[in-house]
């Protein structure tokens, strides 16, 4: 690497770090490079999906024993996979003989043990090798070539991964969380609602920070999510780097039939929160949906999108208004993901200033700069009650 190089690659960096440990007076768009640039990728990858609490899936998705998710993250294969003895366990996909990827990817069910489609090594459920055959005089010590094992915890049902060593305690990263979602019983929302599997052409920064703010409901989803949730009453509830929530009112356009089934429901339900743990996993709670997004990179200019959901219905009880409004609202967002990473590759410009309805994304641009420059960020911030209910009604 020239020297030349290496000086823009590290001014880049003190850019990188400056902008994303701002507070929302000082915040602006973090430097477009960062949005492309191989190098931050790399360092993002390391710091952030191979030392952080990843979303992967839902528990609802793997109910039954057997049941696996088997995936792929910053390269590394590894399946979550329900054992006889009922517990969830994060394990290497990989076999430890010659590097055979073991399940293929995707959700399966496993009837027996877990067997090598190479030479048949066979792993149980808990990544034990119980079986290698034909080893003629030579004695494989099965204690030595078991699969590794990941850190897996629950969240509600969801799923989080962190493939540290030494991973950082899950508890302490959520604490304070819950206290804002009592007004919603996630313990009766027993079914999953598999979504759809994306890949879009944009840095997956860009797709996460999209995903958390409602600063572009009125403008990008015009049509389909503005007349649900409107922009004007989406609002800030409390957050850090660490985890954030905001809200917004909702309109009620339900169908009668759904409207007979709540009845009088109180004032609560007429709001949805929407969570955002970075770095991949958005959602939004209404009285009777945790739907999901979630966003893995593939590299610095592809990510992953899965969208999901949680809820106390079986599967089909979605009506198709329903299920086409998703639709539609996702393609705008991949859309106006597209369109703004395409630009991000000129060096002409600059991103400007963040505002209040994107409070979100500086909280995210917090955790970022926590992460990869250990910088100090802002305590937790929560709006109070008496200037959400006054504020702009
Ligand atoms: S690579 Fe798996 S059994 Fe040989
Ligand atoms: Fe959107």
């Amino acid at each position: 690497m020239s020297d030349n190089h290496e000086k823009s690659n590290q001014d880049l960096l003190v850019q990188y770090q400056h902008t994303a440990s701002a507070g929302i007076d000082d915040a602006v768009c973090l430097p477009f490079a960062t949005y492309t640039d191989p190098g931050v990728y790399a360092l993002e990858k390391d710091a952030i999906f191979r030392n952080e609490w990843v979303f992967i899936c839902t528990e609802q998705e793997l109910s039954a024993t057997g049941d696996y998710f088997a995936f792929e993250l910053v390269g590394e294969k590894l399946a979550i996979l329900r054992g006889k003895d009922k517990s969830l366990r994060a394990l290497s996909n990989i076999c430890r003989h010659r590097g055979t990827p073991l399940l293929n990817d995707g959700f399966g069910n496993l009837s027996t043990s877990i067997v090598c489609p190479y030479h048949g090594w066979a792993y149980d459920d808990e990544g034990s090798l119980k079986a290698a055959p034909m080893t003629g005089n030579i004695t494989v010590d099965k204690e030595r070539h078991c699969l590794p094992q990941f850190a897996l915890e629950s969240w509600h049902g969801l799923l989080f991964i962190n493939l540290a060593d030494d991973p950082s305690s899950f508890a302490e990263r959520m604490q304070g969380i819950d206290d804002y979602l009592v007004n919603f019983d996630l313990s009766t929302f027993t079914y999953a609602h598999q979504g759809e599997v994306e890949y879009w052409e944009s840095n997956w920064k860009l797709a996460i920070e999209n995903a958390m703010e409602s600063y572009h409901l009125f403008k990008v989803h015009k049509n389909t999510l503005e007349p649900v949730t409107p922009t004007k009453n989406a609002y800030y509830l409390a957050g850090s780097s660490e985890w954030t929530i905001t809200g917004g009112e909702l309109v009620d356009n339900s169908n009668k039939f759904m409207k007979f089934l709540r009845g009088n429901y109180p004032e609560a339900y007429k709001h949805c929160l929407i969570i955002s743990l970075p770095p991949s996993f958005v959602g939004v709670l209404t009285y009777d949906s945790f739907s999901w997004i979630q966003v893995l990179p593939l590299d610095a200019g592809h990510s992953r999108i899965r969208s999901g959901a949680i809820s106390p219905y079986k599967p089909g009880y979605e009506d198709k208004k329903s299920a086409q409004l998703t639709a539609d609202f996702f393609a705008e967002d991949k859309a106006i993901c597209e369109r703004v990473h395409s630009g991000m590759s000129g060096t002409l410009s600059q991103g400007g200033k963040l505002v209040e309805l994107e409070r979100v994304v500086v909280d995210f641009h917090q955790f970022l700069a926590s992460r990869l420059f250990d910088s100090p960020v802002d305590d937790f911030f929560f709006t109070s009650m008496s200037d959400l209910f006054t504020k702009g009604s």
